[in-house]
């Protein structure tokens, strides 16, 4: 197959500039890009890629020369904007090349993360009671809220704008932390129950008939336990925090009985819900009392070889190449 690989930079694209996979991976820390590049040549596809920053006409243009049979979509911005993500798989349908990934729409409902669990709750799925803090109008005071909360950024991703101080044991550290993140992430803010548990990440792949993967688990090692622990930015990313910690992710640790089935029911549910398709990536939690919760869904989760969606997928047996092979067969077009 001729597959264009298209990925989003946060800055502008010089002229001439190339990404092979070694500058993607030296320069540009991009184990994704690199890992998915790789894996398509492996499998003898003719591979072209595009670096995307704000030019539409480029992505037409390039489609148009190359015209590959397909996309695959690993772009999460545009103009430095993750709001403008959807618009991505929004273009290729207007063109009507088959891509790789989430439809606009899974990501339109998954990335307002105050709708997605609007939407749950309709369907009788337990989710943290949340309040938004509108930048325009941030909320001055928290009448009823039982803490302690956690406050998020409401249109982030990747644990940006989570830190220890995410967790509010008070209305006055609520309404901080929603301020900050009104003013230092320039967005509103989900103030949330904070919900203690295991955290577990399920992948599910597929359309109509869907596998669910083996469920992975974040480990917060040698975090205190009498401290509340989630995953900040620095205990997602920085590899020498994880390792001081002793924070990773591995396979989930096992369950009581019943559990795995309600935890991959959950995960199928909340995938056709949200319209899904192709690949997704449930982020829950796992309260002491035995109570699964939903936190998040991700459309489009990390692809990287490493990352819990491969890993969860290598845990039932599919290999690397297998995954992307699958994800390349089942490109949509609309
Ligand atoms: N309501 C909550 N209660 C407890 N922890 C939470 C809650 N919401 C989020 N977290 C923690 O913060 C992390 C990041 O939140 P999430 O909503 O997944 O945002 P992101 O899109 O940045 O990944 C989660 O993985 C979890 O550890
Ligand atoms: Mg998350």
């Amino acid at each position: 197959m001729k597959v264009l690989v298209l990925f989003d930079l946060s800055r502008p694209v010089q002229p001439n500039e190339t990404f092979t996979p070694e500058v993607l991976r030296d320069k540009e820390d991009r184990p994704t890009e690199v890992d998915v590049i790789t894996c398509l040549k492996k499998l003898g596809h003719e591979v072209d890629m595009l670096a995307v920053y704000e030019g539409v006409s480029d992505i037409v243009d390039k489609i148009r020369s190359f015209a590959p049979d397909v996309v695959f979509n690993l772009c999460e911005s545009f103009f430095n904007d993750r709001a403008k993500e959807p618009n991505i798989p929004a273009l290729l349908e207007l063109m009507r090349v088959r891509y790789t990934g989430a439809n606009p729409e899974a990501l339109m409902l998954s990335k307002d993360k105050a709708l997605a669990k609007t939407i749950l709750v309709y369907h009788h799925i337990r989710v943290p009671r949340f309040v938004l803090s509108r930048r325009t109008c941030p909320l001055r005071r928290l009448r009823q809220f039982l803490f302690p909360a956690f406050v998020k950024p409401l249109g982030e991703e990747s644990s940006d704008g989570i830190a220890k101080a995410s967790f509010a044991r008070n209305e006055e550290e609520a309404i901080e932390r929603a301020r900050f993140i009104h003013e230092r992430l320039s967005c509103d803010a989900m103030i949330e129950e904070y919900i203690e548990g295991r955290e577990l990440y399920v992948s599910v792949l597929g359309d109509r008939r869907l596998t669910v993967f083996p469920p992975r688990e974040l480990f917060f090692g040698r975090m205190p336990e009498s401290e509340p622990r989630f995953a900040t930015f620095k205990a997602k990313w920085d590899d020498a925090y994880r390792a001081n910690w002793g924070i990773h992710n591995g396979p989930a640790a096992p369950f009581n009985d019943g559990i795995e089935k309600k935890v991959s029911n959950l995960a199928r549910r909340v995938y056709n819900l949200l319209k899904i398709q192709s690949l997704g990536r449930i982020d829950l939690r796992l309260t002491p009392a035995g109570e699964l919760v939903f936190i998040e869904a991700n459309p489009n989760p990390s692809l990287a070889q490493e990352d819990d969606f491969a890993q969860s997928a290598a845990a039932a047996g599919m290999s690397y190449e297998s995954l992307i092979q699958r994800l390349l067969d089942s490109a949509q077009c609309s």
